[in-house]
């Protein structure tokens, strides 16, 4: 055998070893895309990626195909549908959502986590089929609304007949959920709900709606965070992942997506040296202690 064959065999062996371990640990690192969204910071895919206020909130599931992002609240995971991040928005689309084409009973309520950094933004909740409406929490000034959902044919999944009152049916644009931040339909006494972020181009047509929950997510508070952000623009730049490592979560650039492969201000220097100016706990630390001075 000779010698440049036994060569090649070994390379071709040792590859073979070392590629499964490369993908795994690429696995497990952070993410700039998850399915069709680019991730960016604040927003990360997992644990050490991107800001940890956002986790466990925010995570990218699933692989191949099937990979999504994901919101994850104490009433459901709720697959993200856009991101904005010029205007810190967020929608997503709950499973159990009516929309113009599929209406549905839903059995589950919606919530939002207190200490989650998110808060509602300005998508307007249509509650359907309920049995009450109680005028304090409708807004009558979008009652069209009502009079546009109910000529979609899929309301008689709810057993209402289209175009019948619109006296079941109610807007609900709440700057916050109730006091435990839930859409509670058994206590609105309704049926189903459905959630529109804008009207498009022809406002009576609900067919032509965009779906979805809007949410709005606060951005990095306190003492440290134009300095945060501004080495995080840098890090990005250098197409590194911002985020932090435990246990102090210090600010971490995250490099070829592998966590072991460079933590330094970018990816283009400091390489290999863990960069740390402050950490996140430390903010929180200050947060109060600010407020408390002012
Ligand atoms: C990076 O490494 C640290 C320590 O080895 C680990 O705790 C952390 O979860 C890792 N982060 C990512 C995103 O892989
Ligand atoms: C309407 O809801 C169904 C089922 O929940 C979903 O598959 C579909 O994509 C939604 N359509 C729109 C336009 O949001």
């Amino acid at each position: 055998m000779n010698m440049s064959f036994l060569l090649s065999f070994l390379s071709h062996f040792l590859l073979q070893l070392v590629i499964p371990t490369l993908v795994s640990s690429s696995q497990s690192a952070c993410k700039n895309k998850c399915g069709s969204l680019d991730i960016q910071f604040p927003l990360g895919s997992g644990h050490g990626c991107g800001s940890p206020r956002f986790f466990p909130y925010v995570t990218c599931e699933g692989e191949g195909d099937a990979e999504h992002l994901v919101l994850t609240t104490h009433t459901g995971t709720y697959p993200i549908t856009s991101i904005s991040y010029a205007t810190s928005t967020l929608t997503i689309s709950p499973p159990h959502m009516s929309n113009c084409s599929s209406m549905h009973a839903s059995p589950a309520s919606f919530g939002i986590d207190w200490a989650s950094p998110f808060h509602l933004g300005s998508s307007a909740f249509i509650l359907l089929a309920c049995s009450t409406t109680s005028s304090t929490i409708c807004d009558a000034s979008y009652a069209h609304l009502c009079a546009s959902i109910h000529s979609c044919p899929a309301i008689s999944s709810l057993g209402l007949s289209p175009f019948a009152p619109t006296t079941s049916c109610c807007v609900y644009s709440p700057s916050n959920l109730n006091t435990k931040g839930d859409l509670d339909l058994q206590t609105l006494k309704c049926n189903a709900y459905s959630s529109v972020v804008s009207l498009g181009d022809i406002p009576t047509d609900p067919n032509q709606w965009d779906y979805g929950i809007e949410l709005k997510y606060m951005g990095e508070a306190g003492f440290d965070s134009n300095i945060l952000e501004a080495s995080c623009r840098g890090c990005e730049r250098s197409e590194g992942i911002c985020g932090y490592a435990p246990p102090r979560n210090d600010f971490v650039c995250v490099c070829n997506g592998m966590n072991s492969s460079g933590t330094g201000a970018s990816c283009n220097s400091n390489q290999g040296v863990p960069y740390s100016w402050g950490s996140y706990d430390d903010q929180s630390k200050v947060v109060p202690w600010l407020k408390h001075l002012l």
